[in-house]
């Protein structure tokens, strides 16, 4: 909504948009030797046949251009007693050998970084991108998917932290 049309405010915006539960997790991407991980909350399933899985990423993401450039993300899934690594995955990440940000990473069937520490993990081809203001919606195609050790994981939620995404635009997004 335009910041000058009748109706509620930032402030309720806000309050009511980060109601909206989510999960937490890491998105692997790569376009040749550039490898990323980034945390992101904004992902749902959207269709069944195929199956599909859409993120919501800022078109200024390294990530952004990775996935236009590499053509497929994975969604990594995150142990919910482990929320550390979502402050350090919300800037670009180092890569040093097989690790992102000394995070074990390995290279799933389309190329880019599945985290073996992932609680579960699915692993996408672009499917279509449709701009969408500040973000830009990617759909995969699921075409690999799996767990870690154990095969009813409970994993990360937005409420399991004090973090929050969303809600209206601030400066310097
Ligand atoms: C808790 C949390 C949730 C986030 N969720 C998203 C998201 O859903 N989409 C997004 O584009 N960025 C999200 N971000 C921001 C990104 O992690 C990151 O800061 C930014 O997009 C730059 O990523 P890059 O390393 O690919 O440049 C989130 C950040 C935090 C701290």
């Amino acid at each position: 909504m335009p910041a000058d049309a009748p109706g509620p405010g930032p402030e309720t915006l806000n309050k009511v948009l980060w109601k909206i539960p989510n999960v937490l997790c890491l998105i692997g991407s790569r376009a040749g030797d550039e490898w990323n991980g980034m945390t992101q909350s904004w992902v749902t399933q959207v269709s069944m046949e195929p199956v599909l899985v859409a993120i919501s990423v800022d078109a200024k993401a390294v990530t952004n251009r990775l996935i236009r450039e590499g053509g497929s993300f994975s969604v990594n899934l995150w142990p919910r007693t482990d929320t550390r690594p979502f402050v350090k995955f919300s800037k670009p990440a180092t890569k040093d050998g097989m690790t992102l940000n000394g995070r074990p990473v390995r290279e799933g069937v389309t190329g880019v970084p599945v985290f073996t520490e992932a609680a579960a993990f699915l692993e996408c081809t672009v499917w279509k991108i449709v701009e969408c203001g500040t973000h830009d919606v990617f759909f995969g195609e699921v075409v690999d998917a799996g767990f870690g050790a154990d095969d009813d994981p409970e994993v990360a939620r937005m409420e399991d932290t004090r973090m929050k995404y969303g809600g209206v635009k601030r400066g310097g997004h």
